[in-house]
């Protein structure tokens, strides 16, 4: 077995290092060495979506992805999506539309929809169930949760917006 080594990323915009062997997956790195427990799993084989994380600006499944393949990546988790005091716009949506019952696939689906928000701040209802569809919700219903997306928009605009100016 080969031994543990440093890999060095960025989490939510801080330095960090893990210290894993080449096994051990991101979500396993990011949930038991980094404590960013937001991120869950589910099936751990790429089908459920609830441990999407956001790696260098691409939605990627993080029961897939090994933790060495991390180096040098800058990664979102649903952490560095809002903070309970300050919760981010698509947060902020889901709270309004109720777009959450037992919370488990949520995670999965706030990180898959910042990532697609934040290239098309303007994706229309069509291309917003289409890029969610691999994200597994078995309580809520879509219907909520597409409007809350849906909703956020105009606050991914405003920063495409303000970035451009
Ligand atoms: S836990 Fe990764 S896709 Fe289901
Ligand atoms: S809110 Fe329960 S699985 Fe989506």
């Amino acid at each position: 077995m080969k031994s543990a080594g440093p890999v060095n990323f960025t989490v939510n915009g801080s330095a960090a290092t893990v210290s894993v062997e080449p096994r051990v997956t991101l979500a396993d790195a990011l949930r038991d060495e980094l404590r960013l427990t937001g991120t869950h799993l589910g099936c751990e084989q790429g089908v459920c979506g609830a441990c999407t994380v956001i790696v260098d600006g691409a939605a990627v499944r993080s029961c897939l992805m090994l933790a060495v393949q991390a180096q040098g990546c800058e990664i979102t988790t649903v952490e560095g999506l809002g903070q309970s005091a300050k919760l981010g716009p698509l947060q902020q949506a889901f709270r309004k539309h109720h777009a959450v019952q037992c919370g488990f696939c949520t995670a999965g689906i706030l990180t898959t929809a910042h990532a697609l928000l934040t290239e098309e701040p303007h994706a229309d209802e069509n291309r917003i169930r289409e890029v969610i569809s691999g994200n597994l919700c078995r309580c809520t219903g879509y219907l909520p949760i597409v409007a809350a997306i849906l909703e956020a928009r105009v606050a991914y605009c405003d920063v495409q917006r303000e970035a451009a100016q």
